[in-house]
């Protein structure tokens, strides 16, 4: 399974990350995050470094994780709050930790880092095994600018700073793009793979898994999508009947 979230990658995470971290930055995302956990108990898919887990559990709501990158978990061990958070080594779409959950969550656009559809449908299938009658799957998953992919283009630049330069490929039979990275200082380029997934396929995921969509918005504040959104909060809900 790949993943660029080892060595230099994880070391600089929570560097490169500090302007969406800050206590502004993440606050709307946390009220909804403690609100949907109603005093359960959440599971993070692919906590990374805590950046959202470790002060979602400041706030008194007990999370755990799942995580595929040692070195990531490594940081997050690092932190006063992570130093005792409960986190398991494995990759989201097959691994299953103790206990149900009244909210599993999967930020940052990380659904589209399993590259597979098969792999994003288990993916669900497991959030939906971890939940409660009643609890809710979240996730938050950007959209990929096609708009800006005109026919005969290479590919579409998505930072051009003076540390920094990024932009994304685009494969529209595979449904997939990379985003390729170049940093002042580094010796390599830095690729990432993505599958990127429209709501509409979010939605039939879900519903495969036995979640039902409850709300989405364009962002935490709870916006209704537009034309121009550029991703998604989605809600889903597992149902309590009985099966
Ligand atoms: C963009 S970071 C997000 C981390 C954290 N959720 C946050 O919001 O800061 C993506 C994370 O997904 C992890 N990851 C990638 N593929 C994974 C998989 N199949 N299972 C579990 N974690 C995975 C990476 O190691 C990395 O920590």
């Amino acid at each position: 399974m790949q993943n660029v979230f080892t060595g230099d990658v994880a070391a600089r995470y929570d560097e490169d990350c500090a302007s969406i971290s800050t206590e502004e930055a993440l606050s709307p995302m946390l009220d909804v995050l403690q609100e949907l956990a109603g005093g359960g108990a959440a599971l993070e898919f692919a906590i990374g470094t805590g950046r959202v887990g470790v002060p979602l559990a400041a706030r008194g709501v007990p999370v755990s994780g799942i995580e595929l990158s040692e070195d990531m978990v490594a940081e997050l061990r690092r932190k006063p709050g992570g130093r005792d958070l409960p986190v398991v080594i494995g990759d989201m779409a097959t691994t299953t930790v103790d206990g149900t959950y009244s909210l599993v969550y999967l930020v940052f656009n990380t659904l589209s880092n399993l590259i597979e559809q098969d792999e994003q449908v288990a993916c669900f299938a497991n959030a939906a095994a971890h939940l409660a009658p009643g609890g809710t799957f979240v996730i938050e998953q950007g959209e990929p600018d096609l708009r800006r992919f005109p026919p005969g283009a290479l590919a579409v630049p998505f930072e051009i700073g003076d540390e920094h330069l990024g932009f994304d490929t685009y494969d529209l039979v595979a449904q997939q793009l990379t985003s390729h990275h170049y940093r002042v200082g580094d010796r390599e380029l830095l690729a990432s793979h993505h599958r990127w997934v429209w709501f509409g396929e979010l939605d039939l995921m879900a519903r495969l898994a036995g979640l039902r969509l409850q709300d989405r918005w364009a962002d935490w504040h709870r916006t209704a999508p537009d034309n121009d959104h550029t991703g998604t909060v989605s809600i889903y809900v597992k149902d309590s009947r009985p099966a």
